[in-house]
């Protein structure tokens, strides 16, 4: 009997005792949550980082004219708290940084949610809501923040290509929309790959209300931005212009004239078969294929204002 009370005791003592004293001694070892040191502190022992960050728009106003305490605290406004990691002698891992290293298994959300405490509105409204958001695309895929780049601090992804910011944008997105990037390069494109027009001038990859991310409210309000002389309106419209622009057009880039979905006349024959104007095999010569075909008589093909221009003739 009295060799069961001591070994019932002697396992009270190693199973309940000791490890409520381990993890006393433990929860004593860990550190509190942590607070701010300010940016004099990181300073110290960042110089360089601290100097190519003052370069930036960012480090300019967080730095030297901060606004609010959330400016004030800069280094620690997007990696976090840092007394921590500034007790621990600092440290890669040490502390609980808010770290943007691209091996470090930080996940974006933590990453984005640090730039959308003051990032939330303007551009990037409709963030959480996009499509970039929803499959886990960090701001710092798109974004370099530590040292200057292009105005809108946009990565710097290759030596090679000459730096334009132009350049960039096409190569920031041209990371993961390979296919994009390749139709530029077909025959017939908008001046992307020329350095006149960017991604940005159509979508906001930032998320918008509207059908893939496009800054306007559809496709076609997004051509008319510039080709405006498309919008009518027209006394005789013809529906599929009226519709959408992207009924016959490839905005990225096509290997048909004119950025055409599909060559003259099958452009047309897919909608209309059983015209005057059979889809038959004819000679090469034909004035129903020869050079800009259909449209060689009908060529108000996006509407016209013409009285007797009903067949977009004139
Ligand atoms: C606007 C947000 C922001 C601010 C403010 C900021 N950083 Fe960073 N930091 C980043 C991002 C993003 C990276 C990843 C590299 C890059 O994008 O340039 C980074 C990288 C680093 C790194 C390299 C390790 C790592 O986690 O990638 C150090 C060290 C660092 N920052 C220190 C500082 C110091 C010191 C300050 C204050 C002078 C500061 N940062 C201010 C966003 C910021
Ligand atoms: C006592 C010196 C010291 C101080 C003070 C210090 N750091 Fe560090 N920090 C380091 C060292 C060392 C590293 C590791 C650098 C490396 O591996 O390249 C580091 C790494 C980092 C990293 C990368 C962490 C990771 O896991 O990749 C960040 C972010 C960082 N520091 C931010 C800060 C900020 C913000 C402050 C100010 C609140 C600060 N540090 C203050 C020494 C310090
Ligand atoms: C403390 C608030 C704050 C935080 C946190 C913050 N930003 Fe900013 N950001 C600003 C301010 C203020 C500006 C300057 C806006 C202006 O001049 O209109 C700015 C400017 C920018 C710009 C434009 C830079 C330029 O040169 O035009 C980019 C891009 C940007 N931030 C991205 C980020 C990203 C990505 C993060 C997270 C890693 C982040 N910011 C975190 C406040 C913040
Ligand atoms: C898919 C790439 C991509 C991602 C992801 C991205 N950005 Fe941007 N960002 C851009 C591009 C491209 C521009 C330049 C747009 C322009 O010039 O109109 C830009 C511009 C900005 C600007 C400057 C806007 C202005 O009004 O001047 C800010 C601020 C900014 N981004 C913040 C963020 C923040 C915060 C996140 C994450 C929540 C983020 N970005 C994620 C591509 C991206
Ligand atoms: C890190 C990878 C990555 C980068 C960089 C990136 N995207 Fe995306 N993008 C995605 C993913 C993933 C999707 C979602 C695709 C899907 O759901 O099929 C997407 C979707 C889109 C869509 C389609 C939206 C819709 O509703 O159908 C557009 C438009 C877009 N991105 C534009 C851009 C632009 C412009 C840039 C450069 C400023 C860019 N992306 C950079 C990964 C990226
Ligand atoms: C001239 C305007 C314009 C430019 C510039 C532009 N796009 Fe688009 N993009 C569109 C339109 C319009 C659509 C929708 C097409 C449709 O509905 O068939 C679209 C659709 C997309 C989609 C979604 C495709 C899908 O299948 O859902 C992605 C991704 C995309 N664009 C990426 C890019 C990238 C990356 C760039 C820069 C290299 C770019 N776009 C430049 C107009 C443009
Ligand atoms: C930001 C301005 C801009 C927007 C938005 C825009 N375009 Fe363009 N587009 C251009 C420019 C610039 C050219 C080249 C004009 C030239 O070479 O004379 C062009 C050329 C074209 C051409 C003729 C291409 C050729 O090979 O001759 C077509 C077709 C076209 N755009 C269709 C569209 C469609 C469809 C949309 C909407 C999805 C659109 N554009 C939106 C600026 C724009
Ligand atoms: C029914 C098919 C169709 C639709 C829909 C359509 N287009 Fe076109 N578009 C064409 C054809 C065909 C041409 C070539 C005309 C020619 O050969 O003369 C063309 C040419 C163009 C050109 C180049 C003109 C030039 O002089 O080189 C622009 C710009 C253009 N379209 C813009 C638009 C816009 C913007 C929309 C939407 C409002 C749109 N298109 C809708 C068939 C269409
Ligand atoms: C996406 C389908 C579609 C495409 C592609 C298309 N059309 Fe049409 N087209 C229509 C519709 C719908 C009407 C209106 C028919 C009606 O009012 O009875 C129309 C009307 C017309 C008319 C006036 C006919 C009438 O009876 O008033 C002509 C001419 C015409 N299209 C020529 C063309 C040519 C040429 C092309 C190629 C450049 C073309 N269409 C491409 C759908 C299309
Ligand atoms: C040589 C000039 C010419 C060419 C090329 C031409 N058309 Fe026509 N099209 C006409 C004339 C003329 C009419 C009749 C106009 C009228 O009755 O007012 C017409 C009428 C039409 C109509 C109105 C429906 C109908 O049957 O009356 C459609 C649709 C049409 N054409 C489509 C096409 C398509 C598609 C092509 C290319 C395969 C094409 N056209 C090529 C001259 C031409």
């Amino acid at each position: 009997m009295r060799r069961f009370i001591v070994a019932a005791w002697c396992c009270a003592f190693l199973f309940g005792y000791l490890p409520a004293v381990w993890s006393a001694e433990k929860e004593a070892a860990k550190p509190g949550p942590a607070t701010y040191v300010g940016n004099e502190v990181c300073k110290a022992c960042h110089a360089p980082a601290f100097e190519k960050f003052s370069q930036t728009r960012m480090g300019k106003i967080f730095l030297f004219n901060a606004r609010n305490e959330e400016e004030r605290r800069a280094c620690e406004s997007c990696h976090g708290p840092g007394s921590n990691h500034v007790s621990a002698g600092g440290g890669k891992g040490v502390g609980g940084m808010i770290t943007f290293r691209k091996d470090s298994g930080e996940s974006a959300k933590v990453q984005n949610d640090a730039c959308l405490s003051c990032h939330q509105r303007g551009m990037q409204t409709y963030w959480e809501a996009g499509p970039h958001a929803s499959r886990g695309i960090a701001c710092v895929n798109c974004h370099t923040l530590m040292e200057k780049t292009s105005g809108k601090q946009l990565a710097k992804l290759s030596d090679k290509t000459p730096f334009s910011i132009n350049r960039a944008e096409i190569e920031v997105c041209g990371q993961c929309h390979l296919q994009r990037k390749a139709q530029l390069m077909r025959s017939s494109h908008m001046p992307l790959r020329e350095g006149k027009m960017v991604c940005s001038d159509c979508h906001n990859p930032h998320g918008t209300p509207n059908p893939s991310q496009l800054i306007k409210s559809s496709v076609n309000e997004t051509c008319f931005m510039c080709h405006a002389e498309r919008r009518g309106p027209f006394l005789w419209e013809h529906p599929p212009a009226i519709e959408n622009c992207a009924n016959c057009h490839e905005a990225h880039g096509s290997v048909n004239d004119r950025l055409l979905k599909v060559t003259d006349p099958r452009l047309c024959t897919q909608c209309h078969v059983h015209t005057r104007h059979p889809s038959t095999p004819r000679n090469a010569n034909s004035r129903f294929v020869f050079n800009r075909s259909c449209t060689n008589c009908h060529s108000q093909i996006h509407g016209s204002n013409h009285p007797s221009g009903r067949r977009f003739q004139r």
